[in-house]
């Protein structure tokens, strides 16, 4: 064994450390005997700021171009909501039929309204999935929702982002850059933004009017119109491009934050490859659950269609329900009427994190947002794995209720 001569620092460490039973000792002797608090006010103050859910009732619904709602959201009692980031979303608590599921909605309103308890939501009908066109048709006004407290990464950080942001955004996915807009515009925040804005027709752009109202107001916000369907003076036609971008992007030094569809980001990944950006300017919006997994690269070529059974344990009880290979074993879980965490439903925000006890799953590669500690330990995110045989999942936690 090597000889390891230790110094006189070393020597008093040592002495330090034989004394720190002794000295904990004397400090709890000397402690006073009243007993603790029970609401410690910093813990007050981060469930004030980081609230699991929030209660609110439905204000207002508004029609939003031809096929958007922009819903009001207000606490009954005018106290404040949670604060946010302009971009940032919410997780909405559907419940539908024998399912309660969630939906996350980016919060469109200025983040100065979340001090008179109001958020905004937008939801569009021809979003994918079943849960927009459901809001759309059964939400009223006096209605209670409860929602989750702000989440997500999609918002201007002066320290990561260049100052001067070009905002790509498809259908609903100009949501986020509202709530930027308004926040320039309310002098909650400091960059240059432009948001090109791809819509079918002249007819379904949603926030038409307000966009016009903020660019007036602030000259930190410029919008162009990119149609697709449809050629009108005034507007941009076809799809949101590399040129498109370097065109309206007045050079320098810029970030791209983007938000829309599946597809249009597909699209979207080999123009802005073109442009060459450094890797941090490049930031989107959560991808979504994954609707094709057999389109995905490494989906084996005979699971689609299959179906398997799932077991879930949760706090010592046992579930068992029919997966499809098609679905994400979340939707199963939410199908069987079992309440487990989500937020994001894109493996990104790990709030569905679940151990695999055992089976086989496909998890594509683009939603994998696991740490690599879990990817060791086999834990999984429900929302974007695809069972490919019986499956034996542990949840932990629940949803909103
Ligand atoms: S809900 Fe966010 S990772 Fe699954």
């Amino acid at each position: 064994m090597a000889n390891v001569k230790i110094g006189l620092f070393g020597k008093l460490d040592m002495l330090k450390f034989k004394n720190i039973t002794k000295v904990r000792e004397k400090h709890i002797q000397a402690s006073p005997t009243t007993p603790l608090p029970k609401v410690l006010p910093t813990n007050e103050k981060a469930k004030q700021h980081h609230p699991e859910k929030q209660e609110v009732v439905i204000a207002d619904i508004r029609q939003n171009g031809s096929d958007a709602k922009t819903i009001v959201l207000k606490t009954p009692d005018g106290s404040r909501l949670a604060l946010f980031r302009a971009g940032q979303y919410v997780s909405v608590l559907v419940p539908i039929g024998g399912t309660v599921t969630t939906r996350s909605y980016s919060l469109c309103s200025s983040p100065a309204l979340a001090r008179q308890g109001e958020y905004h939501i937008t939801v569009k009908r021809d979003d994918a999935g079943f849960v927009s066109p459901y809001i759309q048709d059964h939400w009223q006004i006096g209605q209670k929702v409860t929602v989750s407290g702000p989440e997500g990464h999609l918002y201007f950080e002066p320290l990561r982002d260049a100052k001067k942001v070009v905002a790509l955004a498809g259908g609903s996915g100009i949501t986020p850059f509202m709530g930027m807009a308004y926040a320039l515009r309310d002098g909650l925040e400091d960059f240059d933004l432009t948001i090109l804005y791809g819509s079918r027709t002249a007819d379904g752009i949603v926030y038409q009017e307000q966009l016009d109202e903020v660019c007036k107001a602030c000259s930190k916000v410029h919008v162009v119109h990119v149609l697709s369907d449809e050629e009108k003076d005034g507007y941009e036609h076809g799809f949101i491009t590399a040129e498109l971008i370097r065109k309206y992007s007045g050079g320098g030094e810029y970030s791209i934050f983007m938000c829309g569809p599946q597809a249009m980001y597909n699209f979207l990944d080999g123009e802005i490859a073109k442009l060459g950006l450094r890797r941090k300017f490049v930031r989107r919006e959560l991808f979504g659950t994954i609707k094709d997994p057999w389109n995905q690269p490494g989906y084996p070529s005979d699971a689609r269609g299959k179906s398997f059974r799932l077991k879930v344990l949760q706090y010592g009880k046992e579930y068992e329900t029919e997966a499809s290979a098609d679905e994400s074993l979340l939707v199963a879980v939410e199908r069987a009427g079992i309440s487990a965490p989500s937020r994001c439903r894109s493996g990104e925000c790990g709030w569905c994190r679940s151990r695999l006890v055992s089976g086989e799953v496909y998890i594509p590669e683009k939603t994998d947002g696991r740490r690599a500690a879990d990817i060791d330990y086999n834990y999984i995110h429900p929302c974007s794995t695809f069972p490919l045989s019986d499956v034996v999942i542990e949840v932990y936690g629940s949803n909103l209720t």
